[in-house]
């Protein structure tokens, strides 16, 4: 028995969830839909049934045992709702909703049927991802004091999620699953330039226990496409950068460190001197795989285990509540604002 997916939205990004699940032994495309009919072109060579009309995806008893929601996040929480109180397991793209009161509502909706919630953190997937945070894990950068993200690119520019929304909730999911944690305050500043009330670029600053800060800047007004990450610690020092396929890590021997009282540096004694570690940068062994087809299989693999997801709905609510306070933050002159939980 394989499992009936139903994808709802095939614009930019559902093609992908589309191509992985007709690839996955364990799934069938029972159903497609986008508001667009002119979208069914994109989905022929499945051979599946095309709809516009998403309620036909989320209906009882249509053969889609799980509902995979790729639309503007505005429509998310509609039609994610629907498919959980119609008993269909659910994979949302990020951003899972746009209040952290509807994903409150989402989980409880997913408890109450017993089913999967899962959002489509894919960087938790990603393979560079998963070995920094081994390496973290391991001690091998010592202790975690900051970490700095930039995600740009031209474009695509979108009208109802702003930059924050729509790429630092990558980078706050990621570094939730690099600290094992979650942010504790946030502040942002954002610059609405191409459309009145939606910041293009945003720069944002979240803080986290311990006194480690995580600062990102995300903008689609930028003439490259940079997705990276610099992870300092109090050993070792790495550089992601997601645009290097064959090896994102670049793991820099490299610190500075206080000079202990009574202690010699270059012969003169002084316990306020620093010590440089200007060491070698070595390229670990990452594996390759597509991200998304891992995200794919792990969703189908907790299906049908009844497993918890890695990215499941109490790691959705942590970004948006992150999200909430560094949007408050950006309306109220970047003040460093407590994230509530
Ligand atoms: N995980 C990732 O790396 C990643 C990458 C890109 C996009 N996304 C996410 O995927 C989602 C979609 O992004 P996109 O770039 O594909 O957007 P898009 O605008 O290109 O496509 C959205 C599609 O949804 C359709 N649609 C809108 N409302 C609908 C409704 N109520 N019912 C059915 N169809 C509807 C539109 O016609 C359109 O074809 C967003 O949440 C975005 O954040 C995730």
């Amino acid at each position: 028995m394989t499992l009936g997916i139903g994808i709802i939205g095939i614009g930019h990004w559902g093609p992908n969830l589309a191509r992985n699940f007709y690839e996955n032994p364990a799934t069938r495309l029972e159903m497609i839909c986008d508001l667009s009919a002119e979208k069914a072109s994109k989905i022929l060579k499945y051979g599946t049934k095309f709809t516009t009309d998403p309620g036909e995806v989320t209906a009882r008893d249509n053969g889609v045992d799980a509902v995979v929601i790729a639309t503007p996040l505005s429509t998310h929480f509609e039609l994610a709702r629907e498919a959980l109180r119609n008993g269909k397991h659910l994979l949302v793209e990020k951003p899972a909703a746009a209040t952290s009161g509807e994903v409150r509502e989402l989980i409880r909706l997913s408890e109450n049927a017993g089913v999967t919630f899962m959002v489509g953190h894919v960087f938790l997937y990603n393979n560079g991802i998963r070995h920094i945070r081994k390496l973290i894990e391991a001690g091998e950068l010592g202790r975690i004091l900051f970490i700095h993200g930039q995600r740009t690119n031209l474009g695509p520019v979108r009208r109802d999620a702003d930059a924050l929304w729509d790429l630092t909730t990558h980078d706050i999911a990621i570094c939730n699953y690099l600290l094992d944690s979650r942010p504790e305050a946030a502040s942002a500043i954002g610059s609405c330039l191409l459309n009145p009330g939606v910041a293009d670029v945003v720069s944002s600053s979240f803080l986290y226990p311990d006194g480690v800060k995580c600062e990102f800047l995300a903008s689609w007004l930028h003439p490259c496409k940079v997705r990276q990450l610099t992870v300092v610690g109090d050993r070792k020092m790495l550089l992601w950068d997601d645009m290097q396929p064959t090896a994102p890590i670049r793991l820099y021997d490299k610190n500075i460190t206080r000079g202990r009282q009574g202690e010699q540096i270059d012969g003169t004694l002084a316990e306020f001197q620093f010590h440089i570690q200007d060491g070698e940068a070595t390229l670990p062994a990452v594996t390759a795989g597509e991200p998304l087809r891992a995200e794919c299989a792990h969703f189908v693999e907790c299906v049908l285990n009844h497993a918890r997801p890695l990215s499941n709905g109490q790691n959705a609510l942590e970004v948006i509540a992150a999200l909430e306070a560094a949007t408050d933050s950006m309306r109220n002159r970047a003040v460093i604002t407590p994230v509530s939980y």
